[in-house]
This record gives structure tokens, C-alpha cells and sequence, in this order.
């Protein structure tokens, strides 16, 4: 079967490409080869691998039935960090199940009762906020966004566990984005127990700690009967519809995969928003002068601010932080914008070219928020939160967290730029952050 061409280089250079230089990889082949284009990115006599960016083949794909594709070929390597049960690694209705329990405490009125959380975690982590510091947004954004998840999702309150929790897992994520952790999670002979010393001996010695943690937070919620708000009380409490509730481990493996997917992803979005705001003086200034009537941030109000809200639209539109989404194996074979393609090929909707199709988008590459106020993109031109059946379960919940930091800190602190020089997108572990964001701080 013919494929859409692509490039001719040896695999090992287009894998090494694609770890390296992600973003201007993608961006060379694009201009070479067009909307459709094949990788061989995983080995020589391993399946070739599909990138789409036009909207109809993206929402064809979105379409295709769950039970032609298979996910784990690329989700088996979270296996190790997240566990069997996570929902991530489920497929047909095991998947379905995790997501219609999942799904309810991240939307609609639920969100309401974060916000101030939200708000008071920005504010006590950025109190200690100097003026004339020069500080590193990418390390005080991972800190607020750690602690939200932990408060916020999982409910702990501050205190010892939570102090365990907060070191333990800032720690190991940490290492899980260092080249030598993540190619243990690609080749399972590498995980090998060798003591605690060895990589993998470290990681499961670490990994038990913090399960211990969480089983004991668990075992303490099962007996509490106060009404509590947060996400792992309304898990804990949730049916699915064939009346059945989740076990401790389907529980353990949820949250983790919820802190893994929700908490670097949501940090490097707001190290991007920041960094953009202040390297365009008009978009600074016309954010300002949207905050600066709220004499205090109330949530509900932020949340409905529009250049805010298009602020972090075109934020996640220039710079998504998953370049794409979970590539999905043919089971059967099937036609994608009237391509065939056999069973084993790996189909790439590409988050990122799609945000950079001149079509959709002119001057792609320039920071306009207003083009969100202009423009309704189309599920299929604008997916920073993936779609179809595996489309992120924190995108109301990310979005309504972005907002609420940017509003609590532009609102309190002025910030500039310490350095002028350009800054590039890097891979981390799954996100794409910025090569170096410091600012100086300036007290508002
Ligand atoms: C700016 C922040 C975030 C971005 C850009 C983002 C992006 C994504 C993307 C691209 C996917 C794959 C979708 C697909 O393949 O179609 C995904 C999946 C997922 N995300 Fe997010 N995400 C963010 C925040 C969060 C948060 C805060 C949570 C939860 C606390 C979360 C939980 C998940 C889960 C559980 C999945 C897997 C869904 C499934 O397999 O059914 N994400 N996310």
C-alpha cells in the first residue's frame, strides 16, 4: 500500500530529530512534504508512523470507531509510573468506564468549588516574591501547579503526608524527564532491580514510597463521612453504570495518572503564557487593562474575562504543550482522507502543525489573541486538549486553573523579561517548554 511520502533518512537520525528538535523538525517536514506525511521514527522494520495536521483528516480520524484503533502501542511505556489500570492504558469499555467516572469533577459547576483554592495556593506560593529577584517561572509554576493537584484533586491538606508527597513527587518527576530515566521506560530489558543504587532499583523503591503514601490517604477517606469536595472524595463516592465503584488500586492508578498528565502539562502552559504576554507589549497592556477593575480575582468573574480567556487559547494555539495526540494503531485496514492504510500503521493527528496552517491561522508564528475573539475554530483546526474518544479529562479544569494563577499574579506583581535573548521550545519528558524563562519581579 503506497503511504504519503516523507522523509528518506536513516530512522535512527528521524528518531534523534524528533527527541531533539522536535518543533523545527516538524515545521521542515511540513514545508517538504505537506499536511500528510510518513516518519519511520521507531526502527527500521517497525511500523511506519502517520503525521495528519488537515482538519478533515483529523476529524476523520476522530471518528474512526475505538475498536479499529489500539492506544497501547504508544501508552504502555506510562505503565511503570501509572499502573496497569490507569486510563490511559484501557481500551473499548474498561476505558469508557474510567472516563464516565473521571469526567464529572473536572466540568461544570464542580470547577466553581476550586477556585479559591486556586487562588490562595498562587498567592502563598508567590508571597515569598521579592521585589527586584530574578526568579524562574518554570520551577514557581511547577510548585503552584504540584500543590493544586494535590490539594485540589487529591483532597490532602497540608501536613506531614502531604509534605512526604510533595517531595517525593516533585522529585521523581524530576528524574522521570532526565534522558537516562525516560529510555528506561522505552526498553523494558533496561528495568532491571539492581539494587537501590541501580535506576530502576531507585525509581520502584521511590515509586512504593509514595504508593504507600497515597494508600494510607485512601484508607483515611473510605472511613471519613465529612463533606468534602475534592476529586478523589467524589472517585472514591462515584458508580459507574453498572453500579460498580472503583477498587484502591484503579483508584492509586488514576490519581497518579492524573498528577502525571495534570501537573507539568498545566506548568509549562503557564511558563509559555507568561513568557509570550511579556515579549508582546501590546497584549500585556491589554491584559492589564482587563484585571485591573477586579479589585480582588474572583474566580468566577476571571473566568469569564475574553482577552484573558484568548490569552490562554493562543497561548495553547502557538505552543501546545503535547506537540500531538496519543497515536493510534490501525487494527483493521481503513481510508483517511482517501489514503488506505493496513493494520500496524501508526496514525499521528499533529496538534502542533495543525496550529501552524497558514490556511487557518496567518502569520502563525505571531502571538494574536485576537484572533480568538474574531475567530470559532473548528474542534479539528484548534486541539491543544486532543479530541474523539481520548480527548483530555483536564481540559475545563486546566484552562480554569491557568486563568486564576495568570489573573492572581499579573493582578499583584509586574514582571519583565530578565534576559532578551529568544527563547526556543525544549522537550520535557511529554511537554515542550521554554529553553529559559527568567523574569524580574517588580511589585505591582
Ligand atoms: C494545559 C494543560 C494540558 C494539556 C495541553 C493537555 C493535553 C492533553 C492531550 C493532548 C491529551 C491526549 C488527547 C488525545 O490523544 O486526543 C491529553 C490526555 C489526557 N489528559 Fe490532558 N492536558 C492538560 C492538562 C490536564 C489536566 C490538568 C489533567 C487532569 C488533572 C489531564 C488529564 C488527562 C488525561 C487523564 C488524559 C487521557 C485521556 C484518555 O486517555 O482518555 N490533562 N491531555
Amino acid at each position: 500500500m503506497k503511504l504519503p511520502a516523507g522523509p528518506q533518512t536513516p530512522f535512527l537520525l528521524q528518531t534523534l530529530h524528533l527527541i531533539a528538535q522536535p518543533t523545527r523538525f516538524l515545521d521542515n517536514c511540513a514545508e517538504r512534504y505537506g499536511d500528510t506525511f510518513t516518519l519511520r521514527a521507531l526502527g527500521l522494520n517497525s511500523p511506519p508512523v502517520v503525521f495528519f495536521s488537515h482538519p478533515q483528516a483529523i476529524q476523520e480520524i476522530f471518528a474512526l470507531p475505538a475498536k479499529q484503533l489500539d492506544f497501547s502501542k504508544a501508552t504502555h511505556v506510562f505503565q511503570p509510573l501509572m499502573g496497569a489500570k490507569s486510563v490511559i492504558l484501557q481500551q473499548g469499555r474498561s476505558h469508557q468506564r474510567q472516563r464516565q467516572l473521571l469526567l464529572p469533577p473536572f466540568h461544570g459547576d464542580r470547577l466553581k468549588t476550586y477556585g479559591q483554592l486556586i487562588c490562595q495556593i498562587t498567592e502563598k506560593v508567590t508571597a515569598e516574591w521579592q521585589v527586584g529577584a530574578s526568579i524562574s517561572i518554570q520551577q514557581f509554576m511547577s510548585d503552584i501547579t504540584l500543590q493544586i493537584i494535590l490539594q485540589v484533586v487529591f483532597g490532602i491538606n497540608p501536613g506531614l503526608r502531604y509534605q512526604q508527597l510533595q517531595k517525593l513527587l516533585s522529585s521523581l518527576l524530576e528524574d522521570v524527564t532526565t534522558p537516562l530515566y525516560s529510555s528506561l521506560f522505552f526498553f523494558p530489558p533496561l528495568q532491571q532491580d539492581l539494587g537501590a543504587w541501580s535506576p530502576w532499583g531507585h525509581f520502584l523503591r521511590r515509586r512504593k514510597q509514595i504508593d504507600n503514601l497515597i494508600y494510607e490517604e485512601i484508607a483515611q477517606r473510605r472511613l471519613e463521612t465529612d463533606k468534602r469536595t475534592d476529586i478523589l472524595t467524589m472517585l472514591i463516592s462515584a458508580y459507574d453504570e453498572d453500579g460498580q465503584q472503583m477498587t484502591d488500586v484503579e483508584l492509586r492508578d488514576q490519581l497518579v495518572s492524573l498528577l502525571l498528565l495534570g501537573y507539568e502539562t498545566t506548568a509549562a502552559a503557564l511558563a509559555w503564557a507568561f513568557y509570550l504576554i511579556h515579549s508582546t507589549a501590546p497584549v500585556l497592556e491589554k491584559l492589564r487593562q482587563e484585571l485591573e477593575p477586579l479589585d480582588e480575582v474572583n474566580p468566577e468573574l476571571v473566568a469569564h474575562l475574553p482577552y484573558l480567556t484568548a490569552v490562554c487559547q493562543e497561548t495553547l494555539r502557538i505552543y501546545p504543550i503535547g506537540l500531538i495526540c496519543v497515536p493510534r494503531m490501525v487494527q483493521e485496514p481503513l481510508q483517511v482522507i482517501g489514503h488506505n492504510f493496513d493494520t500496524g500503521t501508526l496514525l499521528v493527528p499533529c496538534i502542533y502543525l495543525a496550529h501552524r496552517r497558514k490556511a487557518v491561522y496567518p502569520e502563525p508564528e505571531q502571538f494574536k489573541p485576537e484572533r480568538f475573539l474574531k475567530c470559532k475554530f473548528s474542534p479539528y483546526e484548534y486541539l491543544p486538549f486532543g479530541g474523539g474518544s481520548r480527548g483530555c479529562i483536564g481540559m475545563a479544569f486546566s484552562m480554569y486553573e491557568m486563568k486564576l494563577v495568570l489573573a492572581t499574579i499579573l493582578s499583584r506583581f509586574k514582571l519583565s523579561l530578565a534576559s532578551k535573548s529568544h527563547v526556543q521550545p525544549v522537550r520535557r519528558g511529554i511537554t515542550i517548554v521554554p529553553s529559559k524563562a527568567s523574569y524580574l519581579v517588580k511589585l505591582c
